[in-house]
């Protein structure tokens, strides 16, 4: 059956409540309008629901215009003193869940005057003089992201850090590197380990680069054209403690670059921190079995009493498309806006309050999952090769003489020699090794040492020991240096 748009429409209303609320009434733009906004339109149009989580923001940013009107000779000294008095109020409010909602409150900043109205009275009209929604959300919500990074960016220094102690309390123990998910070279864990830490560490220095660009102040830009009536910008910033000024306000009120670059911030991190999940849920299989998660970050099936899923490591694995899909989003939704604000921008906010919650849940479990997981030494040692060692065989030969693409040749010869004689590699003879190359001498034995093999790549950034915990310092030093 096709329902008429029209009996949707009413079901829609029955379940409204209230139902009709008049709309002339009680709105920031009521004076244009004559006619009610359907209660459809008016749900459509709210953004009370989730822009509620700016309460406390939006307080700090009336506060902080209310001393700059004063500066400017438009509020007088009592009235502000009456603005800021009630700002405390409201903000007391929200804080103790009393704050009551009215139907007509369209967004956080509808809501918050029309309390301040109804506590203080007249002198409350005064305070949007000068100000539009538009540099208000946009100031709002700078605020809300700055103090989110600095906590996102302090978990994530944690997870980082949780990983290092982990390197280096591992630090000995070897196990497979795979390429192409092959056997590639024997690594040591740490190594491992490493690899997604110094991954993060980039993360962690481009989470602080976007909070330097989202730390500028917008707020003094009114709806497009910039504030005629006098206020002082730089006391604003200062009050709000911004770094900067925002520099044209046609620009300040509709630009989104901040919640771009944040969204895709949390995108690449989430990117890393997948791909550290995927590697562990395979190191956790029967088949692998070098590590094992810890009951606390897994379930059981409901079915097959045997299991023991690794469900933190998938779901941060999950995540990843959530926090990938929101920031493809808003770039769509900015693509092709016509300048400057448009109600389109109001869709930034449930991206950046969802992906900031998954990031703060993701960051949290993945420290839990490190800092918990056990490991299996023996099984990571049992699962070298010989043949992971074919590389160093080649190695050897370089280090006679022989230049890398013959010895590489050499090796292969000696792989292909092994496998059809059904003999691991380093069980063929000296005089076996020999019929390949004459270079082949009694010290080919140290060759097949696997703590031998990862010592060779000393190097910076190796897998030696000396490497390790090199990085290991540098890792540290990173992290101490972002310490705010
Ligand atoms: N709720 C709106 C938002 O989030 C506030 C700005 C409204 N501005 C306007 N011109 N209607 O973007």
């Amino acid at each position: 059956m096709v329902l008429s748009s029209r009996f949707v429409r009413q079901k829609l209303q029955e379940e409204e409540e209230p139902p009709n609320m008049a709309s002339e009434s009680g709105k920031l733009w009521g004076g244009r309008f004559v006619g009610a906004v359907d209660p459809i339109m008016e749900k459509f149009n709210s953004s009370i629901s989730y822009d509620r989580h700016l309460w406390n923001v939006d307080v700090q940013g009336s506060k902080a215009y209310s001393r700059g009107l004063e500066k400017a000779g438009l509020l007088t000294k009592a009235e502000m003193q009456q603005i800021l008095q009630g700002l405390d109020k409201v903000a007391e409010e929200w804080a103790q869940g009393t704050f009551k909602l009215h139907p007509n409150d369209e967004d956080i900043h509808t809501a918050n005057e029309r309390r301040l109205k109804e506590l203080i009275g007249e002198a409350a009209g005064k305070l949007h003089t000068g100000r539009s929604r538009n540099d208000q959300v946009v100031t709002d919500l700078r605020l809300w992201m700055r103090q989110t990074c600095s906590k996102l960016s302090a978990l994530l220094r944690v997870l980082i850090g949780t990983m290092v102690d982990r390197a280096e309390a591992e630090r000995d123990v070897l196990f497979p590197g795979y390429t192409h998910l092959q056997r590639a070279q024997p690594i040591r864990w740490s190594h491992w380990i490493l690899s997604h830490a110094v991954a993060l560490t980039r993360d962690s220095e481009r989470l602080l680069e976007v909070q330097k660009r989202i730390n500028v102040l917008p707020l003094g830009s009114g709806a497009i054209a910039g504030n005629p009536l006098g206020v002082d910008r730089e006391l604003l910033r200062a009050e709000l403690n911004f770094g900067a000024i925002t520099l044209n306000s046609m620009d300040a009120t509709s630009e989104r670059d901040f919640v771009a670059e944040f969204l895709f911030w949390a995108s690449l991190c989430m990117t890393h921190l997948s791909r550290m999940a995927e590697d562990l849920i395979l190191y956790g299989t029967k088949e692998f079995s070098f590590v094992q998660l810890s009951d606390a970050y897994s379930t059981g099936s409901s079915l097959m009493p045997q299991k023991k899923n690794p469900d933190s490591l998938e779901l941060i694995r999950s995540k990843a498309g959530r926090v990938f899909g929101r920031c493809a989003g808003l770039l769509m939704t900015l693509k092709g806006l016509p300048s400057t604000y448009n109600k389109d921008l109001q869709e930034d906010k449930e991206a950046v309050f969802e992906v900031s919650d998954t990031m703060i849940a993701v960051l949290q479990v993945a420290t839990g999952v490190i800092s918990t997981l056990q490991i299996h030494r023996e099984n990571m040692k049992q699962a070298l090769s010989p043949d992971m060692l074919a590389t160093d065989l080649a190695y050897y030969l370089v280090r006679k003489g022989m230049p890398f693409r013959q010895a590489h040749e050499a090796s292969g010869k000696a792989v292909f020699m092994a496998e059809t004689k059904g003999v691991a590699l380093n069980l063929l003879s000296l005089q076996e090794l020999q019929t390949i190359s004459p270079l082949f001498s009694g010290d080919v034995s140290h060759v097949w040492d696997y703590s031998h093999s990862v010592e060779q790549y000393s190097a910076l950034g190796g897998t030696a020991k000396s490497s390790v915990e090199w990085q290991i310092r540098q890792v540290r030093a990173l992290l101490q240096a972002q310490e705010p």
